[in-house]
């Protein structure tokens, strides 16, 4: 496709003006966020305040399900312009399913801690990837919830760096990794995904799967193994 035919698309008025098959795009990434920030609000991040072992660490656990469920109300607030059905941007109504990495059995402190620093890690990269999103409103949405994901990320890594000070917190830190990490790198879509090359062709996103994947590797293994000095598990296949 040649510079020419890259669309900018500033406004919802613009997007009814596109092509179908751009406008399906858009819709499929907006659709997958508002379900999914809604979904890890529900399981994972509000049920957090009640295992966060301090007023303190309470406080920032709030502002982060706080922050999530926020990302919900704006993803879903857009889909609503673009022609999403409400119902089907809720998990417990619609016919999409939420991630798989969301089936993991939140029930510990230590757990919610390592899901923050490399699940909240691999958000980051996503939005960063929808930061000159031709899409105008996407890109200003991603603009808008990136330092929020950087603090939520960041805060994993915090409370990580607490908890391997002893040797129980050390052990707890590195089971929830070993029990987590393997599903992250799916995380990312096929290699070869067709829904990408949409995505490239019309400039909605920059990177292919595999480039996304390989830097989220390299970027997890320098949280992990560098600065927590824990071990990476290995991933099957
Ligand atoms: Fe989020
Ligand atoms: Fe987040």
């Amino acid at each position: 496709m040649n510079e020419e035919s890259k669309p900018e698309v500033r406004t919802a008025e613009e997007f009814r003006e596109q092509p179908e098959e751009y406008q399906t795009a858009i819709r499929k990434i907006v659709l997958s966020h508002a379900i999914n920030e809604l979904y890890g609000s529900q399981v994972f991040d509000e049920p957090a305040i009640a295992l966060a072992p301090t007023p303190y660490a309470k406080w920032l656990t709030c502002r982060i399900a706080m922050e999530e469920y926020g990302h919900h109300v704006r993803f879903f607030e857009l889909g609503r312009e673009i022609g999403i059905a409400e119902e089907d941007m809720i998990p417990q109504t619609s016919a999409k399913r939420p991630l798989s990495i969301f089936e993991y059995d939140l029930d510990s402190w230590p757990e919610f801690c390592v899901i923050k620093a490399i699940g909240d890690l691999a958000e980051i990269l996503q939005v960063e990837d929808l930061l000159h999103c031709s899409f105008h409103p996407l890109r200003n949405l991603a603009r808008m919830t990136m330092p929020e994901e950087r603090f939520h990320s960041q805060f994993g890594e915090d409370f990580c760096s607490d908890l391997i000070e002893t040797e129980d917190g050390r052990q707890a830190v590195q089971e929830a990794l070993d029990r987590m990490f393997p599903a992250m790198p799916a995380f990312f879509g096929r290699s070869g995904s067709v829904n990408n090359q949409i995505y490239r062709k019309w400039s909605i996103k920059m990177r292919t799967n595999d480039e996304m994947r390989d830097d989220y590797m390299s970027r997890v293994r320098e949280l992990v193994e560098h600065r927590l000095g824990l071990r990476l598990p290995a991933i099957a296949g």
